[in-house]
């Protein structure tokens, strides 16, 4: 992600120096100028500065005893500088404020005492939502798949999807971010290297040294490993922002394999995220889970992006597909059989499943695959690729 230019308007001097130093810390934004008072009107020389400034962003913030002047300013903003985000910036216990900064322009409604975080966030929204609109500027979709409960099979998932859509499209990266990365033992590969050189190297970072640390597996796909021990380094969500940006730009299609991991980094890698997949059973626990995980995923993100995927599938009497999907609050995206004989060799053995043709389980990864990928304009020009296997 491009670094952003991020102009400051508060009247309180100390939360526009607080400001500063968050917006700063995200790391991927800067503050370019900042104002002590809001523009009344379109001829404001403050306006003039600002414009001159050329932000990305504009950070109003709303003093909750007098709140009207910055709603103002926001309209003029919004009207004045169309090519600049809004994003408002006051409490959560004023509904109506909410309501009327959104209404006069603002993108974003940010909660006071605001958090590194929770900018960082809005900032890798809305870029992500620039990208969607620059259809010409060609860059990857990115696949999450997170599990709902340990051991549901994210892993396996990963590797699978990850290797069908290597062979339906290629160009295709995988991602390992679990706290302890099983892919590469999946694919049976050694790697070299893996995420935390990528993120130890970000400052250098580019296409070639990416590639470097990737690992080839034979049909071509590449995989980022993940972490060979527990835990060995906590990436800020910043870092991994950077990362997965030149992820995008280098790969047609990324898969990620977070496994378990719940925190920060899984959260923004989702909200980066074109699909993600939520791994469950058919049992109470596990839908249980995907919803929690969901609540949590998704609470800074859109949840229809989030789709359950329900693997080890078995019918259960009296216990309906819609049923599923009302416990785990998600739509249902795909059905993995129950194999665990097929599933359990491959993984024993470092030959996965897309590469042991035409068994059932595999054709299912293939079917997921496409059903990922339909909507793609190249896809549809080359649908028949997507029913042969490695
Ligand atoms: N479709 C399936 N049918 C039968 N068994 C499966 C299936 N998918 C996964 N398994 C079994 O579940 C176990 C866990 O699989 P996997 O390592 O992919 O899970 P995971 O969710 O990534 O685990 P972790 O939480 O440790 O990261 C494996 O031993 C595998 O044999
Ligand atoms: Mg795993």
């Amino acid at each position: 992600m491009s670094e952003l230019s991020v102009v400051i308007i508060a009247t309180d001097s100390e939360q526009r120096a607080v400001l500063q130093v968050l917006v700063d810390g995200t790391g991927v934004a800067r503050t370019v100028h900042s104002c002590a008072s809001f523009p009344m009107a379109g001829t404001d020389p403050v306006v003039r500065r600002i414009h001159s400034a050329g932000p990305g962003v504009a950070l109003v913030d709303i003093p909750s005893d007098n709140p009207t002047p910055a709603l103002h300013a926001i309209e003029v903003l919004h009207q004045d500088l169309p090519q600049c985000a809004v994003f408002a910036i006051g409490i959560m216990t004023q509904p109506q404020v909410i309501v009327n900064a959104m209404r006069a322009g603002a993108r974003e409604f940010i909660e006071r005492p605001t958090t590194t975080t929770d900018l960082l966030e809005a900032f890798v929204r809305l870029s992500a939502a620039q990208r969607k609109v620059r259809r010409d500027e060609a860059r990857g979709k990115v696949f999450t798949v997170v599990n709902a409960k340990g051991g549901s099979g994210a892993t396996t998932i990963a590797v699978n999807l990850a290797l069908a859509l290597q062979s339906a499209h290629s160009n295709v990266g995988l991602v390992d971010i679990a706290s302890l990365g099983h892919a590469a033992l999946h694919l049976n590969l050694k790697p070299a290297f893996s995420v935390a050189d990528a993120i130890r190297n970000l400052h250098r970072l580019d296409s070639s040294l990416l590639e470097s640390f990737m690992t080839r597996h034979a049909g071509g796909l590449q995989v980022l490993a993940g972490a060979n021990t527990p835990a060995a380094l906590e990436p800020s969500t910043a870092e991994f922002a950077r990362l997965f940006d030149m992820m995008v730009s280098h790969f047609r299609y990324v898969v990620v394999d977070a496994s378990t991991r719940l925190d920060g980094a899984t959260r923004l890698v989702c909200n980066l995220s074109e699909t993600v997949l939520l791994v469950a059973h058919t049992d109470v626990a596990s839908l249980w889970s995907a919803a929690r995980v969901l609540q949590y995923v998704a609470d800074t993100g859109s949840r229809e992006r989030v789709r359950l995927v329900l693997n080890r599938f078995r019918k259960i009497p009296g216990f309906s597909e819609a049923d599923a999907e009302a416990a785990a609050g998600a739509s249902l995206l795909w059905k993995i059989p129950n194999q665990y004989f097929a599933v359990s060799a491959a993984i024993d053995r470092g030959i996965p499943l897309m590469q042991q043709n035409h068994t059932d389980i595999a054709r299912s990864f293939t079917g997921l695959a496409s059903a990922l990928t339909q909507n793609d304009d190249d896809v549809k020009r080359s649908a028949w690729s997507l029913f042969k296997t490695v």
